[in-house]
């Protein structure tokens, strides 16, 4: 699938624009501040519904005033054309397919967007909920039943922390106690589904991350790794039977401590992961390029995995992947995009690292204050080192 062209209205500092893209590499080019961002994350809203960053609604409104903003994207895939908008009004976005009202939830899964971001970094730095996104991200993309499943989970966890919360509250009648117990049940059946497949998915991307990572390393003999952990412990080869024991277990040891507590602290809201490197914690071995070098490496895993599973390739968001790379990474990144037949939207503030791309299927944007325009690629690289 590929994005023939992305029309924004009113959208951040878009007044209105419409960008006709190619079949592979789209570089994005233009200096601090000028859109280039914006456009990803106009992509990604539109696979999503959410944003990588942080905004109040009124963030994605021209000039953060307009009564209302839109993008659409025309998508071709083997099965056809179709049109993907996302109206923004009244404090709300609304996702429409082919004119039709769509639900977010099974989005991400029709039009899959693979992202990296400075933002994406968070998945090492921070705190277990960014890391659980970087693998709840890959079963989103990868099946509309896991993206279902992920949806359903965060519907019934809401559910149950609200029940919870009541009984924090003083609500103690038996039809409040016997809510919870039913949901309990269920809560525990969807948190092993979604564990498994969390696990499932590791397992399948371990091998493919290993052979990015040593591939955008240039290190034969690297290895890296993910544990998954339940309560400190790691559950990489755990069955599912083991995983619903463990949390069923752990649930009524802490039940009590729930319903003072009024919500959820047992469930895979709450589980980890340990990125490894070399076999250390990524957290707290890698300088800030190498855990860049490691969740881009992941990301192209994800690609692969991607590609295998479905026969085809999302689209591929690299947003600022340049910056903080070494010559020799940036070149094999590149080789390895010139060796897929994805669909990329890269941003840069310059093309001095590119080398030359055959101009029927690549493209150059110039992005300048809020404008785009398809631009010659020696018009935005100072240096170029022209191969083939
Ligand atoms: N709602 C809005 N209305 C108008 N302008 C906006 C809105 N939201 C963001 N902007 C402007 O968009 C610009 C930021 O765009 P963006 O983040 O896409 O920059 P960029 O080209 O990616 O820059 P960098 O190279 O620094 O990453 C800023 O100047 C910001 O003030
Ligand atoms: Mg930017």
């Amino acid at each position: 699938m590929i994005i023939s062209s992305l029309r924004l209205f009113q959208f951040r500092n878009f007044a209105q624009q419409e960008i006709e893209f190619k079949p592979r590499l789209n570089f994005l080019v233009g200096a601090n501040g000028q859109g280039k961002t914006n456009l990803i994350e106009a992509v990604f809203l539109l696979s999503r519904g959410d944003s990588f960053r942080p905004a109040n609604f009124e963030n994605y409104l021209f000039n953060r005033k307009a009564a209302q903003a839109r993008v659409v994207a025309k998508l071709k895939s083997e099965a056809g054309d179709y049109k993907l908008q996302l109206d923004f009004m009244d404090g709300r976005r609304t996702p429409h397919l082919d004119g039709k009202r769509t639900r977010f939830s099974t989005l991400s899964a029709e039009f899959p967007v693979v992202l990296f971001s400075p933002e994406s970094l968070a998945s090492i730095k921070e705190g277990p909920e960014q890391r659980r996104v970087l693998i709840d991200n890959v079963l989103a993309t990868l099946s509309i039943r896991d993206a279902k499943l992920l949806s359903d989970f965060h519907q019934t966890l809401r559910a149950r922390n609200a029940l919870l919360r009541q009984i924090a509250d003083g609500d103690s009648r038996s039809t409040t106690l016997q809510s919870l117990e039913s949901l309990t049940s269920l809560f525990l059946v969807i948190g092993t589904h979604v564990t498994a497949s969390r696990l499932a998915v590791l397992r399948q991307m371990a091998p493919r991350w290993q052979e990015s990572a040593r591939h955008i390393f240039g290190i034969d003999d690297l290895s890296v790794g993910l544990e998954y952990l339940i309560s400190d412990n790691c559950a990489n080869t755990w069955s599912d039977e083991q995983v619903f024991n463990a949390l069923s277990q752990r649930q009524s040891e802490l039940s009590r401590r729930e319903m003072e507590y009024g919500g959820s602290l047992v469930g895979p809201h709450k589980h980890d992961l340990r990125i490894l490197f070399s076999g250390n914690d990524s957290r707290f071995s890698c300088s800030q390029g190498q855990q860049r070098a490691l969740i881009l490496a992941f990301k192209i895993a994800q690609i692969d995995l991607h590609h295998s599973v479905t026969g085809r390739y999302p689209i591929l968001l690299l947003d600022d992947v340049m910056s903080e790379l070494d010559a020799d990474k940036r070149m094999r990144l590149m080789e390895y995009l010139e060796g897929i037949n994805a669909q990329v939207l890269i941003t840069a503030t310059d093309l001095t690292w590119s080398r030359h791309f055959p101009e029927e299927r690549n493209a150059v944007f110039k992005v300048e204050n809020g404008t785009v325009t398809l631009t010659a690629p020696s018009a935005v690289r100072a240096v170029m080192p022209s191969i083939g």
